[in-house]
Formats: C-alpha cells, structure tokens, sequence
C-alpha cells in the first residue's frame, strides 16, 4: 500500500484502521487479515465462487497475452467510447477523489481508463482473485494513495456511501447474481457519486445455447486443460477471420434473431452461432485469452437493458449514459444528492 496506515480516508471508508502486517480485524462485519500489500478477507469467498477465483488467476497470470500494445490500444479506445468523459466527471469531487474499482483483475482497464489520472485518485482495488496482488503491484505505486483488498464485492469491509465513483467493468456477470451485484455496488456510491459498469448483453438464441453449452463442457477442467480445449475453436474463428468474406443474409431470420444485411462470415458465426474471437492483429493467445476469458468462469449471465436499467432505479441511481452493443451494456449512474 503507498498510503499510510493511518491514512484517514482509509480509516473513514474501513471504520478503523488497517490491521498490522499479519493480524487480522474486523471491518463492516468483515474479518480482514493484513498481507503486506494485501487485506484479504478471511472467509474470501463462497463455496461456488472457488472456481471463478481460479479461473481469473490463472487468467490473469497469463500476462503476455492481455498486455500486449494491440490489446491496451484496442481496450483503452473501446473503455473511452463507451464511458465518455468519466475522469472530467471526477472533477466534481474536489482533488483525490475516491475510487473502487470493484473486481480490478490485475488492473488492465483501470489503468487503461484512469492513465494519467491516477496520481490524484486514492484508488481503492478489490478482487476476490489474487490477482489483485498484480494491480497492487503495477497501480500502487502510480495512484496517489491506494488500498487493495482481496474479497468479494458483494462482502466489501466499506461502509455505504465510501465511494465518489465505483467502477466495475466485466465483473457483476460472473457473480451468481448481477442483480444483487448491482445493489451491493450501489451501496457504496456516496450521494452525488458515480456508479459507471459494464455487464454482457443477452444473445441471439444459438448463440446463448451455444455460451452456456460450451461453459458446461470446459467449466470444470483445470484451466490449463480449458485453455487448451478451446484452442482448436479459437483456430475455427482465426480461420472464418482469414477467409475475410462478407455473406448477404436476404432476410430476417426472426427464429434465430439474424437480420438481413451484409456481414462478415466470422462475425454472423460469432454473433449467432459460437464465441470464436478473431482480430487480425492479435496473436492466436491472445485471442484464445478472450475465448477464454468468455467460457470459463462458471457464473457468466447476459443481461438486457431493460434489467439493468430496473436495477439502477431500485438501487436509487439515475442513469446519465446506457450504451448498449452486441457484447454488452454500458452505464453510467449517479446516486442524487441528499436533499438538503
Ligand atoms: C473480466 S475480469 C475484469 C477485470 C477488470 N475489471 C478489468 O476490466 O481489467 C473479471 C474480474 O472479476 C473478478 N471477480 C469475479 N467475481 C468476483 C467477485 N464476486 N468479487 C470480486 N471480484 C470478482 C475476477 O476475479 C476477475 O478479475
């Protein structure tokens, strides 16, 4: 941690101070063991969420093929279309706002997004993979005060109403409810905060078979063996890539959810049928990282705008911005000010 311990944003959002190197407290219901950079919650994880846990880590172990400059130029292009200008936003919150990057990974679009920003945020990094051990790593030393704990989000050690923006971007899905995600989230987001996350849309009919088909085949492997199983689909997808031909489908194919117009073989296979990732200027690895980064995790759930949007409403949030696309769901909410 680059912050000190007795930093008093810390305190505030823990409700105590953080235990020292080795010893563990309890914070918002929440036993925490300090472990040097780290404070892990005690309990980590549900029984079922082991999995997801693991299948991240070695994910995110895998760092030649999420790092490389085509991806981050890819990713930090997609993240500015997507949020708009979220960092300007920030501005509102006076010098060091403070932000959760709720389910950071090991930091990738975090930094992608908050770049040069960060040494004015006190970022705090939360993940229930150690892969937050790698954010702690490569972020900690670029924000300008920062905290990392391993735990799920929907267990934070923070209290309501800690945070000036909560990011979660790709997490809320692979927790056995998004809905309930969306909630616990919102919690920490203070009045006049920003909640700003990204959730995968629901498919085409073949294509949500085939998702949850292939999760069930590969859902139990070692992630080596995963990884390895969905090569061969990876190299189907890198080969409909190569073809590089468009198809003209006539008319809506209302049974299967295609409509009429000229795509790209790969793209129709992808969209409608199965996930088999292709760029041309990504390596096989790389595009077997984002096969995998789909099937994988066991908890995996697509969601419709209309959901998202009845959750933030519950939640108390306004939405400013919904971007929905084919992959996913875009949102960026704010929790009212309190009335005065
Ligand atoms: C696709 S990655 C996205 C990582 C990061 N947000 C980014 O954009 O680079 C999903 C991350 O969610 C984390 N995750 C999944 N379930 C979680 C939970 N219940 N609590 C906290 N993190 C979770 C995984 O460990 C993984 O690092």
């Amino acid at each position: 941690m680059t912050a000190p311990v007795n930093s008093s944003w810390i305190e505030s959002i823990l409700g105590g101070a953080v235990p020292a190197e080795g010893e563990r407290a309890v914070r918002h219901g929440r036993i925490l063991l300090r472990d040097g950079m780290i404070l892990r919650d005690d309990a980590l994880v549900v029984r079922d969420q082991a999995q997801t846990r693991d299948a991240f880590a070695f994910k995110w172990d895998k760092r030649d093929t999420y790092a490389s400059d085509a991806m981050r130029g890819a990713m930090r292009q997609w993240l500015a279309d997507r949020y708009g200008d979220l960092i300007g936003a920030l501005k509102a919150h006076g010098g060091n706002p403070i932000v959760l990057d709720a389910g950071c990974g090991a930091g990738f679009s975090g930094s992608l997004l908050f770049s040069e920003h960060l040494n004015r945020l006190r970022y705090v990094g939360a993940d229930i993979s150690c892969a937050v051990d790698i954010a702690a790593e490569t972020l900690g030393p670029l924000a300008a005060e920062s905290l990392f704990v391993q735990a799920d989000l929907v267990r934070l050690p923070f209290a309501p109403g800690s945070f000036d923006l909560v990011y979660s971007e790709g997490v809320m899905h692979h927790t056995p409810s998004t809905r309930d995600a969306v909630a616990a989230l919102a919690r920490l987001v203070r009045p006049g905060g920003t909640f700003a996350f990204y959730v995968y849309a629901k498919k085409s009919p073949l294509r949500e078979f085939s998702d949850d088909y292939v999760r069930s085949l590969v859902a139990d492997l070692t992630p080596q063996q995963a990884w390895d199983s969905l090569m061969p689909l990876t190299r189907l997808g890198q080969a409909l890539g190569e073809l590089n031909i468009e198809i003209d489908v006539p008319e809506d194919v209302a049974v299967l959810g295609i409509p009429k117009g000229r795509i790209n073989l790969q793209r129709l296979f992808y969209w409608h049928v199965c996930k088999a990732y292709y760029r041309p200027d990504f390596t096989l690895d790389e595009m077997n990282h984002i096969n995998f980064d789909w099937f994988m995790p066991k908890h995996c759930h697509r969601q419709t705008p209309d959901e998202v949007k009845a959750w933030c409403e519950a939640s108390g949030l306004a939405i400013e911005r919904l971007k929905a696309e084919e992959a996913g769901i875009t949102v960026v909410a704010r929790r009212p000010e309190a009335a005065a």
